[in-house]
């Protein structure tokens, strides 16, 4: 509290001298705790007025009153060269003249790359670098022309272009699934020289004061004007050349630069992805409302069911249907605006009256209208067919999740602030006098000196080696929080070297350092774009430059859409520069190339040898190869509880899958059954976190009631059990793409009904959650999926069938958690204070048989924190039970890693009658092992107990009936 009333003057008189924004995060800081009736005043919604709407954004404006079917864009036919992988063309807009080319490369695995930029452009335009994982693996293909259009053709697919008016046509399986510019919204804003108001004789005064060089400029205009006039045909709008949102103007030297493009979805009526928003999983209609908006910003108490941008932004798209599932990737990290509508949205209610007595089903369709302030179009289109394809295509271009440090995906404790060090100790001690595991302690801003990253609060954190060494010596972790502005404080070594390095991004007139306000009052910001302030940023992270540091300290990157108090729309003005380019240009990338840069200082530090840990607020396509992000500032209350699912589900879709939400909610205090219900969802998130704002009140799981706290126990224990599970799970993602989070068409594409489900989803393949997200609830609705599937209850095996809705009781100790018959899961049942102290535990294989009596699974297992897993050192066993025996073989490949676990017992569940005898094989002998079956409530489980071989060994388990 000390701390708070220091700092609170100065921002508050930023507030008042520079931005309602800045007022609000003064708010941010004291309004929860103080007083009722400021927190009245504090605690409402967003303030929607300090965001752009599309009408507040001339360019979203500009594209979104295009006419339909009117597109201007012709491909010239004689402008084309072919290539063995794809081919060139210039597309000409037919009302300006002006040339663009456009380039399509038959990508391998199933895609396509289309790049649209001017031909001789006034300047470069920006390509993102960073997002792709590296050069997209181009494939051969056949070029057929005609007078009309040609035909690219690879061996899975092809794409028809049409040349005038300029259309393209993506197929599978020989049916339309993606179509460009069907409906002319194709625009590209070339760069132009502004037209001048005319210049009235009289007024024009003698030379006098200009510079020579002006001159010279002046006349190279005069002498190309007719060139000039014939790429100025298109009327000038208002702000194409500078607007003014608020009282924040953006100066847009290079005036307008959008690019824009329809893409259909023929056949389609359910899209997914582009988070982050908090909105539902398949995304809505936007006839009534604003484009859903990307563009990484931090929105103070954001509104639930809304599609303003927030804190992360992929600009990717899964458009699926009962035969198909396909995505587009628009690379592109300037604000983008996407509007969706689909013809069942489309009708009116004579429409739809007359469709109820259509015979024929009509097929549906998705359009969408993608809008970029700046960049080039550069797209790619992944074509499936499966969901599951479409993940391994779309991480073949951005890549899949780093695989992360086994401790990561355990419990983390946070909140803002644990004070001191005693405050530490007594939290650590907390958990053990509990019996809870735990594996990370978190510390917010407040640890440091006055907001200084990389340094510590002396007085409060006297020995900060020796705290993290006590937490180490239980195994567990520790993490700080390195915000990306740096405090102008000329005695600050950070803020020194950064200056004398010159590593900040730069005003518009690229000459001094861009000045902004944050937690620490005046700042500046890294600019992450250029790879050499990466590098220097990495290099602080080595204990030597980061003092009081160890190897067991890991990293919080926050505010880094990036957060500016005092900013339009709180982030940096879009004309600041980064080297070459303007922050309009790479705004959504930033965030991300910070996430980068830390999580290389951490492998750094460690000579190479150990994996990182980085949780990130701001991110875009690519993220996933550093480290996780979670959902930001959200509420203690149940509708962002239910929230958390769908947005976690939309970023998981998107090719992140390290994902979490606060778990208790960050503002304001959760009521017991909230953080109850909280805990229970947050079990299952794959980056399970409690985080809490500064002033709310204490909620470690032990100050609640004991029969509370012993439900939150019961949850973070079910978290440690299933750990060996979860990190099978990541691995696979690691070698797949796929979620670990997954929505249910995702592994059941062909059954509707899950479609459009937003508060279920599994675990991988195997675990069904439908965490209970509703208030005063003893049951919920749920449906499990799968014609011929049979799914049991987790905590007492009772069976179900699939395809069918259900409505079960969920008393508070309830989590309706399902394993699917058909699945193996593996388990480790004596959970400790932490993951690494159950490193050589044994293990448990939960056998869910299916209808046919049969099931399979894997176990993934290295040493959980370094990266020799990559030299080999793990292993992959594979898990199959049929006709009565259970095998255990080796993946392929095998990996060399030696564990200590060994396998305590096997639990059959679904298995019809008791054996007579169960025995093992393993090597040539034979061996009868002891069992016991349980029919109570007809519940069928066959107990195998201490098997007792590593659980590296090859072996067979036989169910013996005489
Ligand atoms: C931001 C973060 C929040 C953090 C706070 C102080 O609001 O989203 O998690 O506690 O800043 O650092």
């Amino acid at each position: 509290m000390v701390r708070l009333h220091m700092t609170k003057p100065t921002l508050c008189k930023a507030s008042q001298e520079k931005s309602i924004s800045a007022m609000q995060y003064w708010c941010r800081l004291v309004c929860v705790s103080t007083a009722v009736s400021l927190l009245a005043l504090c605690v409402t919604a967003v303030d929607k007025g300090n965001f752009k709407t599309c009408d507040k954004s001339s360019f979203c404006r500009r594209n979104r009153a295009l006419p339909k079917g009117d597109s201007p864009y012709k491909v010239d036919p004689d402008s084309i060269e072919v290539q063995s992988t794809g081919c060139a063309m210039d597309i000409i807009n037919t009302r300006s003249n002006v040339v663009l080319r456009g380039e399509i490369s038959t990508l391998e695995g199933n895609m396509f790359r289309l790049k649209i930029d001017e031909k001789d452009g006034l300047r470069l335009r920006y390509q993102v670098e960073g997002a792709l994982v590296g050069r997209p693996k181009l494939e051969g293909c056949k070029v057929q022309r005609s007078s009309t259009g040609l035909e690219v053709t690879s061996e899975t697919t092809k794409v028809a272009v049409t040349f005038d008016p300029f259309q393209m046509d993506f197929y599978v399986n020989n049916e339309i699934a993606v179509v460009l510019n069907s409906r002319g919204l194709m625009n590209f804003e070339h760069y132009r020289n502004k037209k001048e108001p005319p210049v009235q004789e009289e007024e024009v005064p003698e030379a006098e004061g200009d510079a020579p060089g002006d001159e010279e400029a002046n006349e190279e205009v005069a002498e190309e004007e007719p060139e000039a006039e014939a790429v100025n045909v298109e009327d000038e709008e208002p702000e194409m050349w500078e607007e003014t949102f608020k009282t924040y103007p953006d100066s847009k030297p290079y005036g307008p630069s959008s690019v824009g493009l329809d893409i259909s979805f023929p056949g389609v009526e359910h899209v997914y992805g582009l988070p982050e928003h908090a909105d539902s999983l398949a995304l809505k209609t936007t006839n009534d409302g604003d484009p859903y908006r990307l563009y990484n910003l931090d929105v103070f108490e954001y509104e639930l069911n809304n599609r303003m941008a927030l804190y992360g932004s992929i600009p990717l798209m899964l458009a699926h249907n009962w035969s198909k599932t396909v995505g587009v990737f628009w690379h592109n990290a300037a604000e983008t605006w996407v509007d969706i509508t689909n013809s069942a949205a489309n009708k009116n209610i004579l429409g739809k009256l007359l469709s109820y007595f259509q015979t024929e089903e009509e097929i549906p369709q998705t359009d969408t209208h993608w809008i970029s302030e700046s960049g080039i179009i550069d797209l790619f289109i992944i074509l499936g067919p499966r969901p599951h394809d479409v993940f391994r295509q779309y991480s073949s271009l951005t890549g899949t999740t780093m695989l992360p440090p086994l401790f990561s995906i355990a419990y983390h404790q946070s909140r803002w602030n644990y004070n001191d060090e005693n405050d530490v100790a007594n939290v650590d001690e907390g958990f053990d006098a509990h019996d809870i595991p735990y594996d990370v302690l978190w510390l917010d801003i407040e640890h440091t000196n006055g907001k200084r990253y990389f340094t510590w609060d002396s007085a409060k954190f006297p020995t900060p080696e020796a705290m993290q060494d006590k937490l180490a010596a239980k195994g567990r972790k520790m993490v700080t929080i390195i915000d990306p502005h740096i405090k102008r404080d000329s005695n600050y070594h950070i803020h020194k070297e950064a200056e004398s390095s010159d590593v900040y991004v730069k005003k518009s007139d690229g000459g001094s350092s861009y000045e902004g306000w944050c937690w620490p009052g005046s700042s500046s910001w890294i600019d992450f774009l250029s790879p050499q302030n990466r590098r220097w940023w990495a290099e602080q992270f080595s204990p030597d430059k980061y003092q009081g540091s160890t190897l067991n300290l890991f990293t919080w990157n926050d505010m880094n859409e990036p957060s500016v108090f005092n900013g339009p729309e709180v982030t940096m003005h879009k004309d600041c520069r980064h080297g070459d380019w303007e922050h309009r240009d790479v705004h959504n990338i930033y965030g991300m190339l910070q996430h980068q840069a830390t999580a290389e200082g951490q492998i750094l530090r460690s000579g190479g040898t150990e994996r990182p840990f980085v949780l990130s607020r701001a991110f875009f396509a690519g993220t996933q190869r550093f480290g996780a992000i979670w959902t930001g500032d959200n509420k203690a209350d149940w509708g962002h509880l239910k929230m958390s699912l769908p947005m976690l589900l939309s970023v998981s879709v998107a090719g992140l899958p390290f994902v979490g939400a606060d778990v208790g909610g960050f503002f304001m205090n959760p009521d017991p059954e909230l953080l109850v219900r909280w805990y229970q969802a947050g079990a299952f998130y794959p980056f399970f976190r409690a985080h809490a704002h500064l002033d709310t009140r204490r909620r470690e799981p032990w100050l609640l009631e004991s029969d509370k706290m012993t439900v939150i126990r019961d949850a973070i224990r079910i978290r440690y059990e299933l750990l060996p599970l979860w990190y099978t799970v990541f691995y696979e993602s690691t070698q797949t793409g796929l979620p670990v989070m997954r929505p249910l068409w995702l592994e059941y594409p062909r059954d509707k009904n899950t479609y459009g489900i937003e508060d279920q989803f599994l675990v991988g393949d195997s675990l069904m959650v439908r965490p209970v997200t509703e208030q005063y609830t003893t049951s919920v609705h749920l449906y499990l999926p799968g014609a011929t599937a049979v799914w049991y209850d987790y905590s007492d095996y009772t069976p179900y069938n699939g395809a069918t809705k259900y409505y079960i009781n969920t008393p508070l100790d309830k989590i309706p958690v399902f394993v699917k018959g058909g699945a193996i899961v593996p388990k480790k049942m004596r959970v400790r204070r932490s993951s690494s102290l159950m490193a050589d535990d044994p293990y448990t294989l939960l056998v869910a048989l299916n209808t046919e009596e049969k099931a399979k699974g894997k176990l993934y297992i290295d040493d959980g924190h370094s990266y020799n897993y990559q030299k080999g050192e793990y292993l992959v066993r594979q898990f199959a039970f049929s006709n009565n025996q259970l095998t255990s073989s080796s993946g392929d490949p095998a990996g060399s890693y030696v564990t200590k676990s060994w396998l305590e017992r096997v639990l059959v569940v679904g298995v019809a009658k008791a054996p007579s005898s169960v025995t093992i094989q393993t090597g040539g002998t034979t061996n009868n092992l002891q069992f016991s079956y349980d029919d109570v409530n007809k519940n069928h489980v066959l107990t195998i107990k201490k098997p007792g071989l590593n659980i590296a060994t090859d072996f067979t388990i036989s169910l013996n009936y005489s």
